[in-house]
């Protein structure tokens, strides 16, 4: 049942697996759906996506699921929605993100990736604003994840669960995005902890040490994910290039800008690539 005071994972003892499921219970009872096929978080700029995949068939309240909070952000809408493709697959939109920045904990922050397993969903679909740091990519391109760089010096593997996460960001999906959209570049997404902007130092030290996007979600889910069995797709809208690469201050308006502009064209991106899976 939905908490209405604490949080349930912010239960030292509790099991996060087991809120994980009761969660599930709970999207099954009220969206009417037993099970879902395919998960996808929408980051900002992606919001549209939820109505070009199919046919919604329930849209929940996020905090009315066990272990969900409320969003911290404007530009980050707290709901789930059950959405119903074409083929009759049913999609779980999450719609709701816990960032490590808020300081919940990594069970928190990766609770709606453990749900959605729980409902069923062996894929998963990450998505993102984040910065390039790449100078010839533009504000406004999606592009592939294809593995990331984890600087929050956290895990939401807790003892010592050793977990591989080679090819963590399928290249499997990576292709079958590209089979749609064959200009999609791709690059390794670097999560900082945030909330602040990295320092142009910091984009500098991204760029040497590999990381081509710069953002402060995604890694800690995908590890999540990858725990859950599940496959993953990362994707990243690039809301500006990164502090330094671009010459003007970088500012949450312009993100949420961007992520409106380049809305219609990424989401509709978005439900090809679900149709296609
Ligand atoms: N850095 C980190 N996170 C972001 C950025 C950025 O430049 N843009 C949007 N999210």
């Amino acid at each position: 049942m939905p908490q209405t005071h604490g949080n349930p994972l912010d239960e030292p003892a509790a099991d996060p697996f087991e809120i994980a499921a009761e969660a599930a219970a709970d999207i099954a009872r009220l969206t009417g759906v037993d099970r879902h096929d395919i998960a996808v978080t929408l980051g900002s700029g992606w919001g549209r996506a939820a109505e070009l995949i199919g046919e919604t068939v329930a849209t929940i309240p996020a905090p009315d699921v066990t272990g969900f909070s409320k969003p911290a952000l404007e530009g980050h809408v707290g709901t789930l929605r059950s959405v119903r493709t074409a083929a009759g697959k049913h999609v779980l939109v999450i719609g709701a993100r816990t960032h490590f920045y808020e300081n919940h904990g990594v069970r928190r922050v990766v609770h709606s990736v453990r749900t959605a397993a729980a409902t069923g969903a062996s894929t998963m679909i990450l998505t993102n604003g984040a910065g390039g740091v790449r100078e010839t990519w533009t504000p406004g391109q999606p592009v592939l994840i294809s593995d990331h760089i984890n600087l929050t010096a956290a895990s939401p593997l807790e003892g010592a669960t050793f977990i591989d996460l080679t090819d963590l960001y399928s290249s499997r999906l990576r292709d079958l995005a590209r089979s749609i959209d064959p200009s999609l570049d791709e690059g390794v997404y670097c999560q900082f902890r945030g909330p602040h902007y990295e320092t142009p130092a910091e984009v500098q030290m991204a760029k040497i040490i590999g990381g081509h996007i710069v953002g402060m979600s995604t890694a800690l889910e995908a590890i999540a994910a990858r725990q859950a069995g599940m496959e993953i797709l990362g994707m990243s809208l690039i809301t500006n290039l990164a502090a330094g690469i671009q010459t003007t201050p970088l500012s949450h308006e312009e993100v949420l800008e961007a992520g409106r502009a380049a809305e219609p064209v990424i989401s509709a991106l978005l439900a090809r690539i679900i149709e296609a899976l």
